[in-house]
């Protein structure tokens, strides 16, 4: 799959954990092909979500796409757990701390055979990713300070950024997804799109839904 593919990602942090394997099926139903997985350690977002033992159970729940986003500092310390997890991609933030390396953490998640990714934070410019784009599948272009479900699309914030990274993409022949992540409903995607993304990862507008099939439709026609 290359990035003309535009898929929507329900994040499970907006689903109900009491019955975690109903609700991966319900997304699987509506139509989702990946699902996105945070990780939130209370250290490098003010909140604690879950961690490589839930996303070993969600894996032995569906054969689907796993995308998990670590907001978490020292991936490089966690990354083995994560890997025997079986997930498909493992994306870090740019502005975590290491005892290696983003770059040496990358290779290590490459090397396992997976996909990987790379985030920034709203306040990150797209230069910080610069030394890594050659080796990421997948660029992470947040939309909402991470940490939180709910809030709301930062347009003006984010949207040159997502541009200069599909620009600066596309001039080098490089092939890296762009993926958005907060505040993304049949509203907001459409402007994500227009600026680059073709991964839309959607927590509130997905599984907060009151019709979960309807608004993933929905949802995938606003950025057909
Ligand atoms: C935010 C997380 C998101 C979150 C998005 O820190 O990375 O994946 O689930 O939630 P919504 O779609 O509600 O903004
Ligand atoms: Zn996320």
């Amino acid at each position: 799959m290359n990035h003309s593919t535009h898929l929507i990602l329900p994040s499970l942090l907006a689903s109900d954990w009491s019955k975690i394997d109903v609700e991966v099926k319900r997304a699987a139903n509506a139509g989702a092909q990946w699902l996105h997985l945070d990780v939130m350690d209370g250290n490098f977002v003010d909140n604690i979500s879950f961690g490589p033992q839930m996303v070993q159970v969600v894996r032995k729940c569906t054969d689907m796409y796993l995308d998990v986003h670590l907001m978490i500092h020292r991936p490089d310390h966690y990354l083995e757990r994560f890997i025997k997890t079986g997930v498909q991609n493992i994306t870090i933030h740019v502005e975590a701390n290491y005892d290696t390396s983003v770059a040496e953490t990358l290779k290590r998640i490459r090397a396992a055979g997976l996909h990987c990714g790379l985030a920034l934070h709203p306040d990150t410019p797209f230069e910080a990713a610069l030394p890594y784009v050659r080796d990421i599948d997948l660029l992470l272009v947040m939309t909402v300070v991470p940490g939180f479900g709910g809030q709301p699309f930062m347009e003006k914030e984010t949207m040159p950024k997502l541009a200069a990274a599909r620009d600066y993409r596309d001039a080098h022949g490089l092939s890296f997804h762009l993926e958005v992540d907060g505040g993304i409903a049949t509203a907001t995607a459409p402007i994500a799109k227009q600026h680059g993304a073709n991964l839309y990862v959607c927590g509130t507008s997905a599984f907060g839904a009151p019709d979960m099939n309807q608004s993933m439709r929905d949802l995938a026609a606003s950025v057909a």
